[in-house]
């Protein structure tokens, strides 16, 4: 009888995990991310004279220090005591949100933590953008503005969260430029199925996606 019942167990447990891989289902887990190593790149005047936008990308993985030090850059915490960010937002009210659509899944950057957050696993990334090389990039990072931190929809809150993303787009943009790395920010996004896909709130609005990678 109790070897029926280890027997039935491991059977169950096979039978989970080939479902599990045949369905792409692996949970997704945290990721801890590294101390941005505010040492190294070039220096600001060489990153703004080579800012530019790219659209052909390697699928090569980005290595945890330069996804660590991207997402830092974009709006990571530079003032610990404040927990105040690289990029300004109006009335310091932090309503962007960066999602990060990688192979393995979908993942939201937690600042305070230095954490990437797992969000759903599986590949979005085709549904990130309208233009064919978004879904072989390694990384797409999603803009979406919490609109419940800015007091619901309305017409401040459309033109604060438009420009509170640009400034992270442009961090983005420069520490692209400074660490070698490609990137173009798009507006040509199907928001709804995006949206869809990455089952926001219907107070989140997505603004803005930005994708990164190798140059190819
Ligand atoms: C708000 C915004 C939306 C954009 N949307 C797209 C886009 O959907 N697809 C794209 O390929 N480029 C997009 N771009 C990139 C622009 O086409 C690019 O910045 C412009 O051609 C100037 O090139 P540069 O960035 O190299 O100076 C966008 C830029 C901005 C600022």
């Amino acid at each position: 009888m109790k070897i029926r019942s280890v027997l039935a167990v491991f059977f169950m447990s096979v039978i989970f995990s080939i479902y599990v891989l045949a369905s792409g289902a692996e949970e997704l887990k945290p990721v801890q991310l590294l101390s941005p190593q505010i040492g190294g790149g070039k220096p600001l005047m060489q990153a703004l004279k080579e800012r530019e936008t790219r659209r052909e990308f390697s699928s090569k993985e980005l290595p945890l220090q330069v996804l660590s030090d991207l997402l830092w850059a974009a709006c990571g915490i530079n003032r610990p005591d404040s927990g105040l960010r690289t990029a300004p937002t109006a009335k310091n009210m932090q309503e962007i949100d960066v999602y990060v659509a990688k192979s393995d899944g979908l993942y939201l950057y937690d600042a305070k933590s230095n954490m990437l957050m797992p969000i759903l696993s599986g590949d979005i990334r085709a549904l990130a953008g309208k233009q064919p090389f978004v879904k072989d990039a390694p990384v797409n990072l999603i803009y979406v503005a919490d609109l419940a931190k800015m007091g619901g929809p309305s017409v401040d809150a459309d033109f604060y969260s438009a420009t509170d993303t640009g400034f992270v787009s442009e961090n983005v943009y420069l520490f692209c430029a400074s660490a070698g790395l490609a990137t173009v920010v798009r507006g040509f996004v199907d928001r709804p199925v995006l949206a869809k896909a990455m089952k926001l709130r219907s107070d989140q609005k997505v603004i803005l996606a930005q994708t990164v990678g190798y140059p190819k």
